[in-house]
């Protein structure tokens, strides 16, 4: 039984005072049980949302992280930065990075162990882009960035790691792929899980769809039977859509 995971990824928005009345709305409402909650967070806000959350059903993320633990990396932040504020959760390999960050399959798998080195659960992002999807390769695409980002990590970290299949083309676009397709494609990448671990171990592994994700389309994803969750972009701004997405999430 896997538990479902709604992780919000906020990317360059907010400030400190904007996260701060997140968090406040957010504890306005009634706990929505039997989901898992995450918000990847900016930087600069992740000390403030630390102590916000504490005590509420929301766990902190970040978005990005450097895979040393100090070093001569200007503007970079390390596993144990993001450790000592409390951050459980750490987005590795969102398409934005690798499009305009220079992250590639080897950082993503450096990066990947470094956290689970250090406690922290990645979410490792995977996914084709429009011309890989019209060239038939999203499968190619997919296996490649799973494979490679799961290298060297063992079984039992396997189990704990979250991956979200974010097809390229869909991300901000409002251009969502369907439940059944997306579905498919998360089927396909545990098989691939399954072939590097064993199906004992890929059934245990969570897999999120993201893309155009929105509260009026996330129970469609969660009723699939591969998808665990959503990453969510846009949607998730507001504390109200937030809660949206995750009370959507709930009946699954
Ligand atoms: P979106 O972003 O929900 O705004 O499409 C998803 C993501 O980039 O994780």
């Amino acid at each position: 039984m896997r538990t479902p995971i709604v992780a919000g990824n906020w990317k360059m928005f907010k400030t400190i005072a904007e996260a701060s009345d997140f968090s406040a709305n957010v504890s306005k409402a009634a706990p929505i049980a039997g989901v898992e909650q995450v918000i990847c967070a900016p930087f600069t806000t992740l000390p403030a949302l630390s102590e916000l959350f504490k005590g509420t059903s929301i766990a902190l993320g970040a978005q990005n992280m450097h895979y040393a633990e100090n070093g001569a990396f200007t503007g970079e932040i390390s596993p144990l930065m993001l450790k000592e504020l409390g951050v459980k959760y750490v987005i590795i390999g969102h398409s934005e990075r690798r499009q305009y960050f220079n992250e590639t399959d080897e950082t993503v798998n450096l990066k990947s162990k470094a956290a689970l080195q250090h406690g922290l659960l990645p979410i490792i992002c995977v996914g084709e882009t429009l011309a890989e999807r019209e060239a038939g390769k999203t499968e190619e695409v997919v296996r490649v960035q799973t494979e490679a980002a799961f290298a060297g990590i063992s079984a039992d970290q396997a189990k704990t790691v979250v991956v979200a299949y974010e097809p390229v083309w869909a991300i901000g676009t409002g251009k969502s792929s369907s439940s059944a397709e997306a579905n498919e494609t998360i089927r396909y990448i545990r098989q691939v899980i399954a072939s590097l671990y064993g199906q004992e171990t890929a059934d245990q592994v969570r897999i999120q769809y993201g893309g155009s994700v929105k509260p009026d389309n996330i129970a469609s994803y969660l009723q699939e039977s591969d998808i665990d969750g959503a990453l969510v972009g846009g949607a998730s701004l507001t504390a109200d859509g937030f809660l949206q997405l995750v009370a959507g999430a709930s009946g699954k």
